[in-house]
């Protein structure tokens, strides 16, 4: 692990998240024998517009239940559990933080979802995994924190059949830099690398996928954090929120980001690439 991964993993690293997130739900009064996907969407899927933006990239993926998907930067595990839920295909989630990784397989063991989801603690710069071995790839809101743009796209791009599609749903750059720190990806500029859409889908194309959908989704984000004010005094925390894997400091992180969608520092964009079925698995 390099200096600058440890750093972004230690930021990824709350301690005895499980239980704090079991605590939660404790005090929603919610019976951990029948807990369902949408009980723990306030804390599990950690990307703008939450689980509605999951339930729109699922459409517009196009996998299907026989598929092998790959989670890249999965997080708790959130969207990749509702990824196999609304397709029945079997998902397999990696993430930097082993933290985050031990508390996705406890909650995806309570949820009875272990037989169709597993995940590995591993980088997206050195995956685990074999050449051409998963039929998609489902990567959200992570490529904030990897500077080697290329390099994690080729390893996505190794590691994905020919005709496969990937789906990225990212935090870009845009017109004008530097960002307001901290936000809910870094507590200031030695963890977020940004690059504006443009770049960011040239890195795409270079890693030789063709890309058939890209959608800017930043004025969607925009009014998800329309609301985000600047916090004054003591944090009023819910029982059960992000704030769980990246800090009590969360109000400050929502409203930084807000000011960064509203001053064109930060955009929001999803889009489907495609590994094209002649090109070798040896991306260019
Ligand atoms: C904003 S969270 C998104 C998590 C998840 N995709 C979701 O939507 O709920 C960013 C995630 O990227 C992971 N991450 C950052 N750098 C990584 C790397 N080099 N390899 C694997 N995961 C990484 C972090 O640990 C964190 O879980």
């Amino acid at each position: 692990m390099t200096d600058q991964i440890k750093h972004i993993h230690s930021y990824y690293s709350p301690n005895d998240l499980y239980n704090k997130i079991m605590e939660g739900l404790n005090s929603l009064g919610k019976d951990l024998t029948k807990l369902t996907l949408d009980d723990l969407q306030p804390v599990d899927e950690f990307h703008i517009r939450g689980d509605t933006a999951t339930k729109e990239l699922i459409k517009l993926s196009g996998f299907t239940p026989e598929m092998h998907i790959l989670d890249v930067g999965c997080g708790i595990g959130g969207s990749t559990r509702r990824l196999s839920h609304e397709i029945g295909c079997r998902v397999t989630g990696i993430d930097l933080s082993d933290e985050y990784i031990d508390t996705a397989e406890r909650l995806t063991q309570l949820l009875k979802m272990h037989d169709r989801v597993k995940f590995h603690a591993t980088s997206a710069l050195e995956l685990p995994f074999d050449d051409n071995s998963f039929d998609g790839i489902w990567s959200l809101q992570m490529n904030m924190n990897v500077e080697d743009k290329p390099g994690w796209l080729k390893e996505t791009y190794r590691v994905l059949k020919p005709g496969g599609r990937a789906v990225f749903y990212e935090v870009c750059g845009n017109k004008n830099a530097p960002l307001y720190f901290p936000v809910p990806w870094a507590q200031d500029s030695s963890m977020s690398f940004l690059v504006p859409p443009e770049p960011f889908r040239d890195f795409i194309e270079f890693a030789g996928f063709e890309i058939v959908v890209w959608n800017d989704k930043t004025d969607l984000a925009k009014k998800a954090f329309s609301n985000a004010a600047k916090p004054a005094g003591e944090p009023n925390l819910p029982a059960l929120g992000v704030y769980l894997l990246v800090g009590n400091d969360i109000s400050a992180k929502a409203y930084n980001l807000h000011r960064n969608l509203d001053e064109e520092r930060v955009s929001l964009i999803e889009t489907v690439a495609v590994k094209p079925e002649s090109r070798s698995a040896t991306p260019r």
